[in-house]
């Protein structure tokens, strides 16, 4: 297993914990971020959740090797649930950034409320080289967040960004030395210990009310182009050219 969970002073922590695969995220994983993500709303005693990476990386994605070889199907993949447990979170989620978020890596920050970065965070959202198309709403927020010109950077050519760029859009909070990252992030996590419970939950539901519903029919729209996307002959392209580190050939498409 290689997420490790912990509940302490009222922050329940998810950690990304599999350096050697620069935190690539398999299904057994998702299943398990999405269960210490339910536990954590049901406790009383857990008033936010932590999520972490390693030094250095965050997470480099999905797995691509567990994309080949077990297509995720829809609303039922382990992605889909934990994605689901997430936007679902009534408790406030921080997350630590200190190196890459690629992939659902930058797609998940949108979907946390707060997001600290180290200053060498570089987010990206490389679904199109790999023959796969934006999910989890990132096709209508990230437009919303940049405006279109510089959404087209970073989704239609998966140009990676910086940890400035990320707070000047409003995705990030703060950019901190990598060393201080994560105890910072706790710290904000450890502040709704001495706010109201009730308080804070209803006013996070407020805060996502409005974009709920459009988020909920565009994931909805996405999970299906992504799963026919996923059979392509591009997408089968890119994955083996990555197992096989070499360039992908598009040429033929
Ligand atoms: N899925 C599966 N394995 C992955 C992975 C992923 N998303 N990202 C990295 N790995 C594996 C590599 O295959 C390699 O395994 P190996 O040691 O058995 O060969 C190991 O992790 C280290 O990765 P490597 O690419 O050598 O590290 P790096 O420091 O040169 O580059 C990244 C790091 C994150 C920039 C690079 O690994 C990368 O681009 N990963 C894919 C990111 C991606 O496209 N994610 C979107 C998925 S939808």
């Amino acid at each position: 297993m290689s997420i490790r969970t912990a509940s302490l002073n009222g922050v329940a922590t998810i950690e990304i914990a599999r350096p050697e695969k620069k935190n690539a995220i398999t299904m057994a994983m998702y299943e398990a971020m999405a269960a210490a993500l339910v536990s954590a709303r049901e406790d009383p005693a857990v008033r936010a959740v932590l999520i972490l990476g390693q030094p250095g990386i965050f997470t480099s994605g999905n797995d691509i090797e567990d994309f080949m070889q077990r297509p995720p199907g829809g609303a039922e993949s382990p992605a889909f649930g934990f994605m689901k447990a997430l936007m679902g979170c009534d408790k406030p989620v921080v997350a630590a950034v200190t190196g890459a978020a690629i992939g659902i890596g930058t797609t998940m920050l949108l979907h946390c409320d707060f997001v600290y970065v180290s200053d060498e965070a570089r987010l990206a959202m490389p679904f199109v080289g790999l023959g796969l198309v934006p999910e989890f709403a990132s096709s209508l927020i990230v437009p919303q967040l940049l405006g279109n010109a510089r959404a087209a950077e970073k989704l239609l050519l998966g140009d990676p960004f910086g940890a400035a760029e990320a707070v000047e859009c409003g995705i990030a909070n703060a950019v901190l030395p990598a060393a201080e990252v994560a105890l910072h992030a706790r710290r904000v996590a450890e502040r709704f210990n001495a706010l109201p419970p009730g308080a804070v939950q209803a006013t996070k539901r407020l805060m996502r009310r409005a974009r709920s519903a459009a988020a909920l029919e565009t994931i909805a729209v996405e999970g299906g182009v992504f799963a026919e996307r996923l059979q392509s002959p591009e997408a089968k392209e890119a994955f083996s050219a990555f197992f096989q580190k070499r360039k992908p050939d598009f040429s033929r498409s």
